[in-house]
């Protein structure tokens, strides 16, 4: 039952200004001058943590807190990033590691179902406990920080070519996919890191894209699951590679200070996507805690890195204040001491890996670069316990059934002779880790390409599996591999009961391109003639059944309308049990509960904001987010374009009715904004221990003989440099804003980790029934969408769902909170989240336009 936006009230009250100065609140400085904030523990364990981490920072001499801010350099140490280390006090190097769906560049590790497929789950408990499995297997290896889940991209264009790795373009869905995540990783004892924050929207230009956006767009849509995964806990953020209003991300007051370290109140800390640090003074006071991989660093540098040197160079030297190393010192250790205390304080594992020799091999250099120390490097340890039943089991949940002619297509019912057309059906020749970081496309599409993927220890084809399932049955099985022999596929296909055309579409990271393919895709279509193929096979069997492997939509319309494809399955990237999910679904051992986590367009002009491939300025390209909080499935309601598919569709083997909605004033009273936070200040910067500013105890002991070419925290200084920078500190009126180390106001929308904690606080109780009408049991997803009023407002935005089994003939009660958060919306001037007196609805549904109840939401005693 579409609605349109006519029907609700009309006050335009948003603006879209960009922010400026003036925007800041009263009495803070400008926002491009922000300070920094520091730390200050709080709730969710942060005050023990902080506790801690002070206590062992302030035992600390300058130079070992440098170099627990600053990586060794790429390729130097065994993992895809590691800090210095502080051997005084046995405290090893931090070990960073990709990627979002396996541990890279290692071996007996397991292959997880992509973000995507996670999102396509609408299921809590499932994310929560892929979070879980990935998080042991970090562990397992002895690594710190694991560095994922996504959020940016968060999907503005489905082109998008890590749009993958990250949840859905809806930010709701992508909030929960973020929560569940870092809680499940971080339970495990190993730090998550959300990232790439934030506004990385696409490959192309990714490392000097200058982003314009507003502040409503921002909070309303990118910022939002990035918050979730602060409430969290998460403990570190990585700032991603591009500009946002002018600034880099990784030196940014705006987003690193102003909002994430102040409204969001993260307390963690912020680390640099591989490169993306361009600075040693404004990344410092911008918000940067950690640089990674620690080299590069200005042309002509002593340092051969931003920090490192640099960095004790420029605390010394008073341009950046000693508060400010301390705090990004404890900010890394208490997010190790927090997620360390949520293991209950296990021993930590030695990393037992090495990111830098071939999986097959076990001896090899600890320091690879240098080519030194040479050791057992890798002790393969075994990390995947049972996580290939939980694989299995997302991938076949995960799995979307777009379409069921009649309702009876599917489950297959033994059918006696079986087609398996397409080259995605199949294993690649040479395997599936022929080509590292999954560059090149060949074979079945379990996961998409770059830094995200990792080994696969097996992986198991759909033809293999079907082939074992359809011996079983004594049936038939006619196979085409060939994607471009379509007179193979065809005679294949002919006289068989059920023809299965598999095919795909890759994308990734944009340092590979595959097939002129520069990480993110140059359309929608299909892989390898995957279109030619399908329609060739639909044209000469009339029970054509289209299974597909994509990292996102792609134009399916004319096999939606065709009368000959009687199903069509999206089964995403499902990881390495592939295979044996999807038979699990065409046969009915799983009733498929996936439901699509974005639109799927009949052009790619229908989704509005289209990737930028060229820039007239390609040295300064700049994009403008123009089309604001208006993207995917907001957007086709804005322009009311029809989608072939639309966002939260998918079928199942039952019908579900949903009935007897109720809706609820929580406590029966709310308020507009939630009440200020219960600190309106923080305490001024602190320095923790001594900073001993004498050369000599800044500078490598003597008889220090380092390893070349690693990045290490001494200073570096030849005698005639050593006067013209020691103590020339910018001091009184021409220092920077941002070396402010007095008390700071907290922010009305902070105040504890996520925002101000008022913001989550239960304002609607909604209730209603779930009946399957069906003969089977099913897994219903009911969604539920808010109109928050207004011309100024999606038509409808995702607020809250579930997974609800149900039995066949059984009715089940279901019950979802509407936070304040979920009815707010932000407003610029106020520089906070609040309830319009606009009318709001509610509505129940089965998709974003198949809706079963609705109701207006009754005024909130304000
Ligand atoms: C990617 C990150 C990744 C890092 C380390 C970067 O190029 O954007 O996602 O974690 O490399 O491999």
């Amino acid at each position: 039952m579409p609605l349109t936006t006519a029907f609700v009230a009309t006050l335009a009250i948003f603006g879209t200004a960009i922010l400026t100065n003036a925007d800041a609140p009263a009495g803070a400085p400008p926002l491009s001058l922000f300070p920094s904030p520091w730390g200050q523990g709080g709730d969710y364990g942060w005050d023990a943590a902080y506790a801690q981490a002070r206590a062992f920072v302030s035992n600390l001499t300058l130079v070992e807190k440098v170099n627990l801010t600053t990586g060794t350099g790429w390729e130097f140490d065994r993992c895809i990033g590691n800090t210095g280390s502080v051997p005084r006090l046995g405290f090893r190097s931090l070990c960073l590691q990709d990627g979002t769906v396996a541990v890279r560049y290692t071996d007996k590790n397991s292959v997880f179902p992509a973000g995507i497929n996670m999102a396509a789950t609408f299921s809590r408990s499932l994310m929560r406990r892929r979070g879980e499995a990935m998080g042991a297997e970090f562990r397992g290896k002895g690594i710190d920080i694991a560095l994922g889940p996504v959020a940016g991209p968060l999907g503005r264009v489905p082109a998008g070519g890590r749009n993958w790795e990250g949840f859905s373009p809806d930010p709701y869905l992508t909030g929960v996919g973020m929560f569940e995540t870092v809680t499940g990783m971080q339970s495990q004892g190993v730090m998550a890191t959300a990232k790439h924050y934030i506004l990385n929207e696409q490959e192309h230009y990714r490392n000097n894209v200058d982003v314009t956006i507003d502040d409503r767009t921002m909070h309303e849509l990118y910022l939002w699951p990035f918050a979730d995964a602060v409430r969290a806990g998460v403990g570190s953020v990585m700032c991603s590679y591009n500009k946002i209003n002018g600034n880099y991300s990784c030196e940014n007051s705006w987003t690193l200070n102003y909002l994430l370290k102040n409204e969001l109140n993260f307390q963690g800390f912020v680390m640099s996507d591989w490169g993306a640090q361009h600075s040693t003074v404004e990344s410092a006071l911008g918000g940067l805690d950690m640089a990674m991989p620690g080299d590069g660093g200005p042309r002509g540098s002593i340092y051969g890195a931003y920090w490192g040197g640099a960095l004790t160079e420029s605390v010394l030297n008073g341009t950046i204040p000693a508060w400010r190393v301390d705090d990004m010192a404890a900010r890394i250790m208490a997010s190790y001491y927090k997620v360390a205390a949520i293991s209950g304080n296990k021993p930590r594992p030695d990393i037992n890996f090495s990111a830098w020799v071939p999986p097959n091999v076990t001896v090899g250099p600890v320091y690879y670069r240098a080519n030194a120390s040479i050791e057992e490097v890798n002790l393969h340890v075994d990390v995947q316990a049972d996580h290939g039943a939980l694989i299995r089991e997302i991938a076949a949940k995960s799995t979307v059934l777009l379409k069921n002619k009649q309702d009876k297509t599917l489950p297959l019912r033994k059918p006696a002779r079986i087609a398996i057309v397409g080259d995605d059906a199949q294993d690649a020749p040479g395997g599936p880790n022929a080509c590292v970081d999954n560059k090149c496309y060949k074979g079945t599409l379990a996961t998409g390409y770059g830094s995200g993927p990792g080994n696969f220890p097996y992986l198991v084809a759909p033809a293999t599996a079907l082939k074992k399932r359809a011996a079983a049955d004594n049936a038939t099985v006619v196979e085409a591999p060939n994607n471009w022999d379509l007179d193979a596929a065809q005679k294949a296909a002919e006289g068989a009961d059920v023809a299965l055309v598999f095919a795909s579409a890759d994308a990734g990271e944009g340092y590979i391109t595959i097939d002129g393919n520069t990480g993110d895709r140059n359309n929608l279509t299909l892989w390898g003639n995957g279109d030619a193929l399908i329609k060739a096979v639909a044209s000469v069997n009339n029970n054509t059944v289209v299974v597909l492997h994509t990292v996102g939509p792609v134009i399916l319309d004319y096999a939606a309308a065709h009368e000959n494809i009687t199903a069509i399955l999206w089964a995403g990237l499902p990881g390495q049990e592939s295979g044996n999910a999807i038979t699990d679904v065409l046969y009915g051992d799983v009733a498929p509960q996936g439901r699509s986590p974005f639109m799927w367009g009949a052009n790619i002009s229908d989704y509005g904001a289209e990737i930028m491939y060229t820039s007239p300025t390609p040295q300064a390209p700049s994009q403008n987010f123009t089309e604001g909080i208006y993207i995917d499935y907001r957007y086709f309601q804005h322009a009311h374009t029809k989608a072939v598919y639309p966002f939260g569709h998918g079928l199942t083997y039952t019908r579900f009715d949903f009935e007897n909605l109720t809706v609820h004033p929580f406590h029966g009273e709310g308020a507009a904004t939630a009440a200020a936070p219960s600190k309106t200040t923080t305490r001024p910067a602190q320095t923790y221990g001594v900073v001993n500013s004498s050369i000599e105890a800044n500078e490598a002991p003597a008889a220090f003989k380092g390893i070349k070419p690693f990045v290490y925290p001494w200073l570096l200084h030849t005698n005639s440099s050593l006067p013209k920078w020691l103590n020339s500190s910018t001091t009184g009126d021409n220092r920077d804003p941002r070396t402010n180390g007095s008390a700071q106001a907290v922010l009305p929308a902070g105040g504890a980790p996520g925002g101000n904690p008022g913001l989550y606080d239960t304002v609607y109780a909604i209730g209603f029934d779930i009946r399957n009408r069906g003969t089977v049991n099913g897994t219903a997803v009911p969604q539920l969408y808010v109109q928050l009023g207004g011309h100024d407002n999606p038509w409808g935005v995702l607020r809250g769902f579930d997974d609800v089994a149900v039995a066949a003939g059984e009715r089940v009660h279901v019950e979802m909170n509407l936070t304040r958060r979920d009815i707010s919306n932000w407003d610029t001037e106020k520089q906070n989240w609040v309830i319009t007196d606009l009318q709001k609805y509610v509505f129940i549904g089965r998709s974003v336009v198949d809706i079963a109840l609705n109701s207006s939401l009754p005024a909130l005693k304000l």
